[in-house]
């Protein structure tokens, strides 16, 4: 899709499809009352006749509006003006995206970014717009012998603003919403790709493929480099597969030499069957997501990357497969991490946190600001959020704030957890330093306690994706979370005074 910026005034926009908002009780937004106004009250007489309430979500699609050079005018409906918040804004930016990819128009000018949203300005309301309209062309890989739906005429889209004073800030938007946009349509293709097309070696090759079109710097250490590192932790859930591990390594040098680097970790379990600790049936499937983390931290790299963001940033990704095998990890067995620390595996299904702790020791070689793990962590996690707010841990409280503001900012919500002291002792082990499960008792929480165990010389935040990554049933698919997340993070760590 191709975007554009204009002050023009609505009626002499020419183009196949004009759109503007109406609010219930038939109140009409500026531009609509424009409209009304070249065309001797032709819309006012419209919502008379009861045609369109302007019920939240509605829309109206007119042909022919005397006084407009335009083809068609979509109405669409924005709700009650005071009840006019994020969720509304986005509901009609979905019904608007419907209406126009059914009308047959290839382009539009939209001035539904003019509407007066709770809280947000109009950069917000067009990177929102932007992302929502990037999300709409989202198609998962081409893995169906048929196509479902024919694909939408729409290709270029207008944004109208009133002032031509916003025009920088609005095509900085502009410039953002691609970029976050680009970056999760990335991240879910790769989350939404089987376990038997994305296995640790295809994730790697994705990964040499981003650092060569986006110009980063990538490493991909196979399974003797691993060893040599001695990340015994990580290759005893590589063991039960025969797909050979990967730790990739990419690198964003957008600021200063010499700057110390955010760091991402991303889980990169390519499916996670449980092991000898073996999952039920049921919806196993969808641990083909256990790789989301990892599908973020590209996403995220890919989206910094086309911001070209003064920022360095390096993702490292541990990725491999946990199956049952006849070499698997069992219960009971003692692995030892490459800090040292001895690990008793009580649960071989609990593998995350296997593979995570040797990145996040690994991750102390860059001298981070910080580093952020993103993890399909725990399914107590979504016990505790369900599928709205990521879960969020950290050893640093303004980190954790500056995550929880970048998350508000975004659209893309985490909540703090707590990481005290009072829940270690539930990882103790008779037999090595440290247990990989903590029983059933906060189990999300003892997941980040047992990261925490790794991250004590930098700054850390955690993020427990395991109910925002991906949306099951029906609309089983990926979400492409937390990318904006990371994205506003970055890019607010990227203008602050070193
Ligand atoms: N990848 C899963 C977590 C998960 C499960 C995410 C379901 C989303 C939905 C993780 O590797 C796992 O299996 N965790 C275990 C930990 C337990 C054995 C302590 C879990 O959550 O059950
Ligand atoms: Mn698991
Ligand atoms: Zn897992």
């Amino acid at each position: 899709m191709e975007f554009s910026i204009k002050s023009t005034s609505p009626e002499k926009q020419r183009t196949a499809c004009l759109v503007v908002g109406v609010h219930e009780s038939r109140k009409l937004s500026p531009a609509a009352t424009q409209i009304d106004q070249q065309a001797g009250g032709y819309l006012t007489d419209i919502l008379r006749h009861g045609d369109m309430d302007g019920r939240l979500g509605s829309t109206c699609l007119l042909h022919k509006v005397p006084g407009t050079i335009c083809e068609r005018v979509l109405l669409v409906g924005l709700g009650r003006e005071r009840d006019m918040n994020e969720k509304a804004y986005a509901d009609a930016s979905n019904a608007m995206l419907k209406a126009l990819a059914g009308c047959g128009a290839a382009d539009a000018a939209i001035y539904l970014i003019q509407t007066s949203v709770k809280g947000r300005d109009l950069a917000w309301n067009i990177e929102q717009l932007v992302i929502a309209a990037e999300a709409s062309q989202y198609q998962p890989g081409k893995l169906k012998s048929k196509q479902d739906k024919s694909p939408s005429k729409l290709r270029k889209l207008t944004f109208g603003i009133s002032d031509s004073q916003q025009q920088a800030s609005a095509e900085a938007a502009l410039a953002q919403g691609l970029a976050i946009g680009a970056g999760m349509s990335l991240a879910k293709m790769l989350g939404d790709l089987p376990g038997n097309v994305c296995t640790p070696t295809y994730l790697a090759g994705q990964a040499q493929a981003l650092a060569k079109s986006h110009k980063l710097k990538c490493e991909v250490l196979d399974k003797k480099d691993i060893e040599k590192l001695g990340m015994g932790s990580f290759l005893s859930v590589a063991k039960g597969s025969r797909q050979p591990p990967k730790l990739v390594v990419l690198h964003h040098n957008g600021g200063k030499k010499g700057d110390k680097p955010i760091v991402l970790v991303g889980k990169g379990i390519t499916f996670d069957a449980g092991g000898i600790s073996l999952k039920p049936a049921a919806e196993m499937d969808e641990m083909k997501y256990d790789m989301c983390g990892a599908a973020s931290v590209l996403g995220t790299l890919r989206a910094i990357a086309e911001m070209k963001l003064p920022l360095n940033v390096v993702g490292v990704i541990p990725t491999c497969e946990n199956l049952p095998d006849g070499d698997a990890n069992k219960p009971g067995d003692i692995v030892t991490s490459m800090s040292g620390q001895t690990i008793e595996i009580l649960n071989t299904d609990a593998e995350g946190r296997l593979i995570l702790c040797d990145a996040l020791t690994y991750s102390e070689r860059f001298e981070p600001a910080a580093v952020i793990d993103i993890a399909t962590l725990t399914g107590a996690c979504v016990i505790a959020l369900g599928h709205h707010a990521t879960g969020m841990f950290s050893n640093h409280d303004s980190l954790a704030r500056e995550i929880e503001h970048a998350g508000t900012a975004a659209q893309d919500r985490v909540w703090r957890l707590p990481l005290w002291d009072d829940y270690q002792q539930q990882l103790d082990s008779n037999f090595a330093d440290i247990a990989n499960i903590g029983g059933r008792a906060g189990g999300s929480i003892t997941a980040a306690c047992f990261l925490s165990r790794f991250t004590k010389k930098y700054d850390w935040a955690h993020l427990d994706i395991a109910g925002t990554a991906w949306k099951s049933g029906k609309d089983k698919g990926s979400t492409g979370r937390p990318v904006p997340l990371l994205v506003h993070f970055l890019v607010k760590r990227a203008g602050r005074p070193k």
